[in-house]
């Protein structure tokens, strides 16, 4: 069974790695809007008899789900055998629970819709939280595939004497794989959240750390008040200005700028959402997941896997 990838905007590059690392087939994908906003959404090469592996990073996700789902079933409908997702950044994770009275727990209900449309799904680094694994909110084979070497092998080569800084509790788990990793020391902060775009953040003392470079390293950089505290609480304690490492750069809105005015040495991302920061390929990790998963799926027919059509 041929494998082919299509690839949604803004995801070309990513595509265009996992398909020359998979030596597969592209498909194109015409997806446009109409004039009152509705989506509009045409295979331009058949999909028949394919294995089709779209690609799609869920940044803004808002923007492109709907096409998205339509994409699958389209597929679907087109007689491809088999339709997975790979989503370099899986958006509505950071959504776990209901914090407060009322609210929606956009987490389960977008796992929901995606576990509705697809056979499959593979991200980087989802945002795993209170959750253990997306297999509690997935019922789709779901593979998360670690970044940590990437960045590892990033900053090791890059970056002399590092301190690896979490900027709080939730990134202690990268913080401390990616220290072991580069054979670095780690402290990890501690962060209250007060508003989507105010944050708290108490940092232990790190005077024994001085002579090191810091790595501020987090998941996601989205307003970037995070970092960018993280940042400003080292360098008042005097140590070097810190290289800031995410997995995702969602900079959102003024996010870039006001990262820059903390005063970072460096801004640096994987290459799961397109970004001017980005320095860490992380498609051949994504693509080698996607091999194993594709060898243990061959001869599967649609809906096979799990796949609530
Ligand atoms: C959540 O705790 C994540 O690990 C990040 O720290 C958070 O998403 C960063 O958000 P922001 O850039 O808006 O501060």
């Amino acid at each position: 069974m041929s494998v082919a990838i299509c690839t949604f905007p803004a995801s070309d590059a990513f595509g265009e790695g996992l398909r020359a690392e998979l030596r597969a087939s592209p498909v194109e994908i015409e997806w446009r809007r109409f004039p009152d906003g509705e989506s509009y959404v045409r295979y331009v090469e058949p999909v028949r008899d394919n294995n089709l592996v779209i690609v799609c990073t869920l940044n803004d996700p808002d923007s492109k789900a709907l096409a998205l789902l339509f994409a699958a079933r389209t597929a679907r409908e087109l007689g491809a055998v088999g339709v997975g997702l790979v989503a370099p950044y899986l958006g509505y994770m950071r959504q776990d629970r209901r914090f407060r009275d009322g609210e929606a727990v956009t987490s389960i209900h977008f796992a929901n819709l995606i576990s509705g449309a697809f056979d499959w799904l593979i991200t980087v680094d989802p945002h795993l939280h209170r959750r253990g694994s997306l297999a509690e909110i997935y019922s789709i084979p779901a593979v998360a595939v670690s970044a940590s070497p990437a960045l590892a092998a990033w900053i090791a080569a890059n970056v002399a004497k590092p301190l690896i800084v979490g900027p709080d509790s939730e990134s202690e788990q990268w913080a401390a794989e990616v220290a072991a990793a580069c054979d670095a020391p780690h402290v990890v902060m501690s962060k209250t959240r007060i508003g989507d775009r105010q944050v708290q953040i108490d940092a232990p003392s790190l005077s024994r750390w001085k002579g090191h470079t810091p790595v501020v390293l987090d998941d996601i950089i989205s307003s970037a008040r995070t970092m960018a505290l993280a940042v400003r609480r080292i360098v008042e304690q005097g140590l070097a200005a810190p290289v800031c490492v995410g997995v995702h750069g969602i900079f959102s809105a003024d996010a870039l700028q006001t990262l820059f005015e903390a005063g970072p040495a460096r801004i640096v991302t994987s290459n799961t959402i397109e970004h001017q920061s980005n320095a860490i390929d992380v498609s051949s990790i994504v693509a080698g997941e996607l091999q194993a998963l594709l060898a243990t799926r061959v001869g599967r027919r649609p809906g096979g896997g799990g796949g609530k059509l």
